[in-house]
């Protein structure tokens, strides 16, 4: 490693979309990439840490140093993360799907010369309120991201509090922002204690800061 920042330390980051199946050949998914994540994953590996990376399909190498689990929906990546613990630090950068649909039908689903099929969600569970509720396996640190396209830091503050994490990471993904699937971010921190805002940056250099925050919060807490 790099550094020793996070030595003796076992941190889970999830990463990428989740594809939900309708059928053998279809599913819903996102436009994450996976960058911010596995950067993330890889910033703590080169901070000395013990690391699984749990990644729904993207297209991108796996990083070095780490264990990487591979998963398609999000219940699969919520069983991969539940197998994975315990840890010290949870990291959600997974842009999990919220809703699947009720059906992923056997066959494929075909035209038969009526009207389109129509489309029946059900709500996925939310990995990161189940990782971050209070309990014996709770980590040290739980924190999540929060993607919006409006009214950005509101909705984060009432994740961090819904979600009952310890901070969240706000970054805009409105049309034309180009977070998702490009190479920058630019990321405002919120926690209990307050927020902080970081310039626009290289999703490798937000994972570095991140990483160091990170640090600097476990070591309080040992103190
Ligand atoms: O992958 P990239 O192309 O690099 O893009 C990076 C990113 C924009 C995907 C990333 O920086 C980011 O914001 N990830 C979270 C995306 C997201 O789904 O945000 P959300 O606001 O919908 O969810 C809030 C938090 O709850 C997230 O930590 C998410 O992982 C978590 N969540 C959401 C739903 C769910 N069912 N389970 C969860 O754990």
């Amino acid at each position: 490693p790099a550094s020793t920042l996070l030595a003796g330390q076992k941190v889970i980051v999830t990463s990428g979309p989740t594809h939900e199946p309708l059928d053998p050949v279809r599913y819903l998914a996102n436009r994450s990439s996976g960058k911010q994540g596995h950067a993330i994953a890889a910033a703590a590996a080169a901070a000395g840490a013990d690391v699984v990376l749990v990644s729904g399909p993207v297209a991108i190498a796996d990083p070095p140093g780490v264990t990487t689990r591979h998963v398609e929906t999000a219940r699969d990546m919520l069983a991969a993360v539940t197998e994975a613990l315990p840890a010290d630090l949870f990291i959600g950068a997974a842009a999990v799907a919220d809703w699947r649909p009720l059906i992923d039908a056997d066959e494929k689903i075909k035209k038969n010369g009526g009207a389109p099929p129509s489309l029946t969600l059900v709500e996925n569970p939310d990995i990161l309120a189940t990782i971050a509720k209070t309990g014996p396996h709770r980590p040290k640190l739980v924190i999540g991201f929060a993607a919006e396209t409006q009214a950005l830091l509101d909705h984060a503050r009432s994740k961090l509090e819904r979600k009952q994490c310890d901070m969240i990471v706000a970054n805009h993904v409105g049309r034309g922002s180009d977070v998702m699937g490009g190479d920058f971010n630019q990321v405002t921190l919120l926690s209990h204690s307050g927020e902080e805002s970081w310039p626009p940056l290289r999703k490798e250099d937000v994972a570095r800061r991140l990483i160091a925050t990170c640090a600097n919060l476990l070591a309080e807490q040992a103190e």
